[in-house]
């Protein structure tokens, strides 16, 4: 697995001018991954299932002077091809391009052996961390070709590079993601598509993961950024196919 730079740092104005957008915006990760680009010049759309988390982040990015963001409601376990379409159509009209795509959203469904596994959670969680992410980059890569310079970031994790016991349709999900990944880009010359796995993170998806664990052992959200910021940004130009790891 690859990792950044040593002490990687870009510079402050690094993503002006881009059109990220981030899924899973309003919590954890996807939520300090979205006031990051913002302190970092990118105008941020906010994608996520509630509305109260979205506003909250908008109102830490405006006020903390950065470019205004968009939020986008969606719930990926509903969301249909018009909704898809909705998403693709506002976006054009409003910026006409996409800059940078992290799939940061998911859900951790049941830890469960397979033999075990409730169907529909399994279900549920093939769609809203594979399923979903592959639908909305189909229905975005006309916005990201139009980019100078575009990036596709997947989430994955340590339980998608090796399986591990217990860890079910989240586990089997991640290593899809991987898939998706690499497929796409060896599909794509002119978007670099890469993954990046955030490693054990201070969240509600770990403390449901690990409901014993001690959180103040655990890196916070914004000590894991630069990575984020690496693969978004222009310094991973000409990286794609590559898994990363933060920690
Ligand atoms: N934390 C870790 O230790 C760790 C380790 C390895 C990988 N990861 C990966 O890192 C990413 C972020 O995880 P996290 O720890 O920050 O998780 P988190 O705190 O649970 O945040 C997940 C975000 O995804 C959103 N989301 C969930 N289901 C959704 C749906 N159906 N439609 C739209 N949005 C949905 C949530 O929205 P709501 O806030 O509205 O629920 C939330 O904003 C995930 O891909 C996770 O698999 C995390």
């Amino acid at each position: 697995m690859k990792q950044i730079p040593e002490n990687y740092s870009p510079a402050n104005d690094a993503l002006r001018d881009r059109i990220i957008l981030v899924t899973g915006a309003g919590d954890g990760i996807g939520a300090q991954a979205a006031r990051t680009f913002a302190g970092h010049g990118a105008t941020v759309i906010l994608v996520g299932r509630t509305q109260a988390k979205l506003e909250a982040v908008y109102d830490a990015i405006t006020a903390a002077g950065d470019p205004k963001p968009a939020i986008f409601v969606m719930d990926f376990s509903k969301a249909q091809g018009d909704n898809y379409q909705n998403l693709h159509d506002a976006m054009e009209q409003e910026f006409g391009r996409l800059d940078g795509l992290l799939h940061n959203a998911s859900i951790l469904g049941a830890r469960s052996p397979i033999e075990h596994h409730d169907i529909k959670i399994w279900l549920e969680t093939i769609h809203v961390n594979l399923n979903a992410p592959f639908i909305l980059t189909q229905a975005l890569l006309p916005l990201l070709h139009k980019s100078k310079d575009p990036s596709i970031v997947f989430t994955s994790s340590g339980v998608g590079r090796k399986g591990r016991a217990f860890w079910g349709a989240y586990g089997v999900s991640k290593f899809g993601t991987e898939g998706l990944m690499e497929t796409l880009a060896d599909e794509c010359s002119d978007i670099r598509v890469n993954c990046i796995n955030p490693g054990a993170t201070r969240t509600a998806m770990r403390k449901a993961a690990y409901p014993g664990e001690d959180p103040t052992t655990l890196k916070t959200p914004a000590e894991i950024m630069p990575p984020y910021l690496y693969l978004i940004g222009p310094d991973s130009r000409g990286v794609t196919g590559q898994s990363y790891d933060c920690q």
